[in-house]
């Protein structure tokens, strides 16, 4: 314990004590840089690009394209601030753990918190993304669901049957065990960026510079009417949703080989890789046809070709992302189950909540719990707003992030950092002031759904948390 005399809130842990655990308390090493690329890829390419980009295409008209650079910026200085911080700290629960070494531990259960409804509801988002595509596929072989079983109570059906279905099979994926998923991940993380090729190889041929103009409809700020969110920077705030997913990776920090070098190549190199592919196929859909004509699909990608007279390889791509977006399901579940699994044993959660399973390495009780809780959001609620909630806990991560790298400067500026940002005190501000430009160009329901959920952690934290804190029970431990 770094400081046992300090106030409760603001007792922090020191990055050995969050990075040394002991043997039988850690969890097992058997991810190489290799996997972790695979897992962030996995993690980020999913409905974002195969989905939101109608959502944004909507909002912002062609200028999307700019909505997805100002998302992806502002998430490449976010990325370089967590490989830093991930390196320096190769220990599980991502941002929840900066936080606890830099600010202390009130701001490490707020972004915790944060943290679970990010990933409980990416999986939703996905879930409900996926179900989308998978209706398109089954109607393309003749087999019609009805809206009853595709669509949420809020869109006049009842449930999103296979949204709830995949999520669950997704869970039971994790509880065979890491390496196995992860092996899994990475054939289907192929066919998922074969299939965005095959799009944009179909599509770029119908590219028609007119379908630019008018190149922002809707100007550039966020407003809301009567027609919903609209502007440059109201799309940005929903396809932020397509970038991340990086961060996951550094939630595998303590199952990695050598994470010096494995976890800034995963994060960064995921990262590059799918910013150039997004720019890409943003470019590929919106120069192929009038954005207004795919904005409200389910299925956009799928759409657009079926459109340019492509049917048989719409169906591909409908396919492909049936079997390829669930490796986002996949990667954040695994993601959720890991921050439990440490702020649990931090005792901030009850012990037994973490408990791994020795065979398989998972931990079973929170990914069940997971799986239950992201199965009635993704059977219920409508995609854009489960994802715009994702975002505002996600950017509520980043802007803790991007603090604790410069805090950690400041305050530690000899500890080994396998990593460095560069021009940390530009980047990490950069980080910051992105992150809360998209969070206020988020609609305002949403801003005030996410305020509600800090608001019900922060009795949590008092009342339970606080008192069982492993800083609050145990003696302090020599490192
Ligand atoms: N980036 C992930 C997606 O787009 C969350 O699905």
């Amino acid at each position: 314990m770094t400081k046992g005399s300090a106030a409760f809130w603001s007792r922090r842990k020191s990055i050995d004590e969050l990075s040394n655990r002991d043997a039988e308390d850690r969890l097992k090493p058997t991810l190489s840089a290799w996997h972790l690329v695979l897992l962030g890829v996995g993690a980020i390419v999913g409905t974002g690009i195969y989905t939101l980009i109608g959502v944004g295409a909507d909002r912002a008209g062609p200028a999307v394209m700019i909505s997805f650079a100002i998302a992806g910026a502002v998430c490449a200085c976010a990325a370089l601030a967590y490989a830093e911080l991930a390196t320096m700290m190769p220990a599980s629960g991502s941002a929840y753990t900066y936080t606890y070494a830099s600010m202390g531990e009130l701001a490490a259960w707020v972004i915790g918190w944060a943290l679970i409804l990010e990933y409980s509801v990416v999986c939703s988002a996905v879930a409900v993304g996926w179900s989308g595509y998978a209706a398109g596929f089954l109607e393309g072989i003749g087999v019609s669901l009805p809206d009853a079983l595709t669509l949420g109570p809020a869109q006049g059906g009842f449930i999103n049957l296979p949204a709830v279905l995949i999520v669950l099979a997704v869970a039971a994926m994790l509880l065979v065990g890491t390496k196995e998923s992860a092996t899994v991940n990475g054939v289907l993380v192929i066919i998922k960026l074969a299939a965005l090729a095959a799009f944009v190889a179909l599509a770029l041929p119908a590219f028609d510079p007119a379908n630019f103009t008018p190149f922002m409809p809707h100007g550039f700020g966020a407003v809301e009417d009567a027609n919903g969110a609209r502007g440059v920077m109201s799309a940005a705030a929903i396809i932020f949703f397509a970038f991340y997913g990086f961060d996951a990776v550094s939630t595998a920090a303590e199952e990695t080989k050598d994470p010096g070098r494995s976890l800034s190549i995963g994060i960064i190199g995921s990262m590059v890789a799918c910013t150039a592919i997004y720019m890409i196929v943003a470019a590929a859909a919106v120069g192929a046809m009038t954005y207004t004509d795919f904005a409200q699909s389910g299925e956009p990608l799928a759409f657009i070709l079926r459109t340019l007279g492509h049917p048989g390889a719409a169906a591909v791509i409908a396919g492909a992302a049936v079997v390829a977006l669930p490796t986002v399901i996949l990667a954040f579940m695994y993601g959720q189950s890991r921050i439990f699994f440490v702020m649990a044993r931090d005792g901030l959660f009850p012990r037994r909540l973490g408990v791994v399973d020795k065979k398989s390495g998972a931990p079973v009780i929170m990914t069940l719990v997971t799986a239950a809780v992201c199965s009635v959001l993704a059977g219920l609620l409508p995609l854009a707003q489960i994802a715009e909630l994702a975002n505002a806990g996600t950017l509520a991560a980043f802007v803790a992030t991007a603090a604790a790298v410069m805090i950690l400067r400041v305050r530690e500026p000899n500890r080994a950092r396998p990593f460095k940002t560069p021009f940390v005190f530009v980047v990490a501000p950069l980080a910051i002031l992105g992150c809360l430009y998209l969070f206020f160009s988020l609609p305002a329901a949403t801003q005030t759904r996410f305020f509600i959920w800090m608001a019900v952690g922060l009795p949590v934290y008092f009342l339970y948390s606080a008192r069982a804190s492993v800083l609050a029970t145990k003696p302090a431990k020599a490192y």
